[in-house]
């Protein structure tokens, strides 16, 4: 079975990468401008739970400007243990780790089955291969897990519950922030009963890493995503037209918002625009878990954030589901799917 760590271990030293992972320079023209001076926000969640109400409000006003600055920020003191974060990073080392044969039970299966392994992003569609291996796993409203390693299911289910745990607590200060109330976006996206997926993204040494990518320049679905990652750089976001490398500290958990977060707030919080590059040095892993409604929920702008003379309604209701599938039907290409469904 194929995959890109497949390839690298397969004796493969030659220094040439293969065509098809040469990403079209045309795709890479305004991807030069590097910003090195500037650093996405840093939110300390203890103060969102402290119980000191001047603190609390005023770390929801800096995620309030966190969400409509950047739409991505670094979350230290969030509680979840630091061994449990470690765990989750060698526990998915491990599924890497596994023949082809093994992980190959769960290649080429469809969207929404609730284990899926593969390469690239969807190698349908792709035009050019990404330097990646994924697993993404469905693990709520309904758990799943690969059976092996047989560490993954204990330490993928309690990592995911804390990740969500963490998740909600930011939607409640993002609600609080849009002037909304506390459980707003909860009730609204019935966040209890929601969507979330877990991917982990594998990305082998590269030879050549200026002439691959990890994963091209794109937004998330869903309300909110967050990501854990051994201790290589590879992510950046896109901010003001440059692209600001990402360098968290260890034990932070980054944040992003998602396009259904866009969609939600009519386009007060956008999602942000971010890509993976690789390196010819080791393998980079990071853990996304990314937070949204139900799949059969349809997400529409807040009505409380609509107006017809100033703010009028940017974005076509669409399921969850819906959504996802029109993702995948097409090129990862920048906020394309949003466009999709823009008024
Ligand atoms: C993602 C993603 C970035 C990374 O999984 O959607 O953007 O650093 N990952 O792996
Ligand atoms: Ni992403």
């Amino acid at each position: 079975m194929y995959s890109v760590k497949g390839l690298v271990d397969s004796g493969f030293h030659q220094s040439a990468i293969p065509s098809k992972f040469i990403i079209a320079s045309s795709s890479q023209e305004d991807d030069t401008i590097l910003s090195q001076e500037e650093a996405i926000p840093t939110i300390d969640f203890s103060l969102l739970t402290s119980g000191d109400p001047v603190q609390r409000s005023k770390v929801i006003q800096d995620i309030g400007n966190a969400c409509r600055d950047w739409g991505f920020f670094m979350v230290i003191n969030h509680g979840v243990q630091e061994k449990l974060m470690d765990d989750m990073v060698k526990a998915s080392k491990s599924f890497f780790d596994m023949s082809e044969e093994e992980k190959g039970e769960y290649n080429g299966k469809q969207l929404f089955d609730p284990i899926r392994s593969g390469t690239s992003f969807n190698v349908l569609v792709d035009k050019s291969l990404f330097w990646r291996d994924y697993l993404k796993v469905h693990v709520h409203p309904h758990v799943n897990s690969p059976n092996k390693p047989a560490c993954f299911r204990e330490i993928s289910q309690e990592y995911c519950k804390r990740a969500r745990d963490v998740a909600s607590e930011l939607l409640k200060g993002i609600s609080m922030s849009l002037g909304l109330e506390e459980n707003y976006i909860d009730k609204a996206m019935e966040v209890e009963f929601g969507s979330q997926l877990l991917v982990v993204n594998f990305y082998p040494p590269c030879p050549q890493p200026e002439l691959a990518i990890g994963m091209p320049p794109h937004s998330d679905h869903g309300l909110l995503t967050l990501l854990i990652q051994n201790q290589l750089g590879g992510l950046q976001v896109l901010h003001n037209g440059k692209w600001v490398p990402i360098n968290p500290l260890p034990n932070s958990i980054l944040v992003n918002t998602g396009d259904h977060m866009e969609i939600l707030t009519n386009g007060k919080y956008k999602s942000v625009v971010h890509r993976a590059m690789v390196n010819n040095k080791a393998n980079r892993i990071s853990i996304a878990t990314s937070h949204g409604p139900p799949l059969d929920k349809v997400v529409s702008p807040a009505q409380e954030l609509v107006d017809t003379d100033f703010h009028p309604i940017a974005y076509h209701g669409i399921t969850y589901r819906g959504y996802l599938e029109l993702q995948q039907s097409n090129e990862l290409n920048g906020k394309s799917c949003l466009d999709r469904i823009r008024v």
